[in-house]
């Protein structure tokens, strides 16, 4: 088994003991002689396999009993619709825009309602979060929205908005469970599990009960009300069962090595190694403004194209992979979610520093 270390921004690395285990039960999953995959979703051992997902990420997050946990398909992007379809009660809606992934949910949410853009950070390539501490939030707003980590331009929150009582929405899809949240100072949590959690196709929605409203639109397809999803247990119509089994096994996972504080350490202390390298490094040096670098993505460049493609090359030639930044920051990047290894991290940096030691 030849395993790289693989610095994907998503679907991305996952827990060697977590593929371990799967593998282990690929074939029969706890003597019910089927894998998983075989599963009806209306049996009992994948409705047991639903609950304790749900029940495991309850403990994980701290969620309260007023919010309700849906697991849904069509990806981060299809609540880029949702959202508005459902939280839009005045047709209006507050949209902070940090970056790629925001700035998509603020184009979508455009086609349902009035989208005023109370920050963004366009003016320089979204390499910072704006003052978020007195923004001009619209009377009317039906809600705040934020990507909380930008997933592409490598930025985080370190402080939420202040909404000024206007709920907030947050697209967590690269961030998720990567340290302690506290739920409650939100409307709504989402994010798809293929960053940090899970494989691809589904979504997490953590919303406030009084948030699930009946009186939308009537001709809103019946997959992208949150009551359909909330009403059925997301189980309306077959869901991605796999997903969810692999996300659960993730979640038991976390809980195993001490939960989101435990999380959190272990990704402060892989971050620093990076930042620290690329903030002593005369070859490299990241993009994001030091008070608002993410902890799960790293932009980092040379400032020559050709140099950053050389380095690229090298890195996939020694075992590491998808380091190749998104075309639109260009230069390298490096997603380090909560599965990848501290070891990961330290070799990335040895094989830069010496990178930059013979190519000096
Ligand atoms: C922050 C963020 N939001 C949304 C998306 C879209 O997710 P999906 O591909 O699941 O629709 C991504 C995907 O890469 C992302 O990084």
């Amino acid at each position: 088994m030849a395993r790289v270390y693989n610095f994907s921004a998503g679907p991305a690395t996952m827990p060697l003991p977590v593929l371990e285990e799967i593998q282990a039960e690929l074939l029969d999953y706890k003597g019910s002689g089927m894998s998983v995959m075989e599963m009806s979703h209306r049996s009992k051992v994948f409705q047991q396999i639903a609950d304790e997902a749900e029940a495991d990420l309850r403990e994980l997050m701290g969620i309260p009993d007023n919010y309700k946990v849906l697991f849904i398909q069509g990806g981060a992007t299809l609540q880029f619709s949702m959202i508005p379809m459902n939280l839009m009660k005045n047709g209006v809606a507050d949209y902070i825009v940090t970056g790629a992934w925001s700035k998509k949910a603020a184009t979508e949410a455009k086609k349902f309602g009035k989208v005023n853009i109370v920050a963004t950070s366009a003016d320089k390539n979204f390499s910072y979060i704006p003052d978020c501490s007195d923004l001009a939030i619209d009377d009317d707003a039906d809600y705040v929205y934020i990507c909380e980590n930008e997933t592409i331009h490598g930025t985080t929150f370190q402080t939420l908005p202040n909404t000024k009582g206007k709920i907030l929405v947050a697209d967590q899809s690269s961030m998720f469970l990567s340290k302690p949240c506290n739920v409650s100072d939100y409307g709504m949590i989402y994010g798809g599990v293929q960053k940090n959690i899970g494989p691809a196709g589904l979504s997490i929605v953590i919303i406030r009960e009084d948030l699930i409203r009946e009186d939308i639109a009537e001709n809103t397809p019946v997959y992208m009300r949150y009551d359909t999803h909330a009403n059925a247990g997301s189980m309306y119509n077959t869901p991605n069962c796999w997903a969810i089994y692999v996300c659960g096994k993730v979640f038991k996972y976390l809980k195993s090595i001490g939960g989101l504080e435990a999380m959190n350490k272990i990704n402060e202390e892989k971050a620093a190694i990076l930042y620290d390298f690329l903030d002593n490094s005369k070859m490299f040096h990241g993009t994001v403004e030091k008070e608002f670098r993410s902890l799960m993505n790293v932009p980092f460049v040379t400032g020559d194209a050709d140099k950053d493609a050389a380095v690229v090359a090298a890195t996939k030639a020694a075992g590491f992979d998808n380091l190749k930044g998104h075309k639109s920051v260009g230069g390298l990047r490096a997603s380090i979610y909560n599965a990848m290894p501290i070891e990961g991290v330290k070799a990335l940096v040895d094989f830069l520093k010496k990178y930059e030691e013979e190519n000096a």
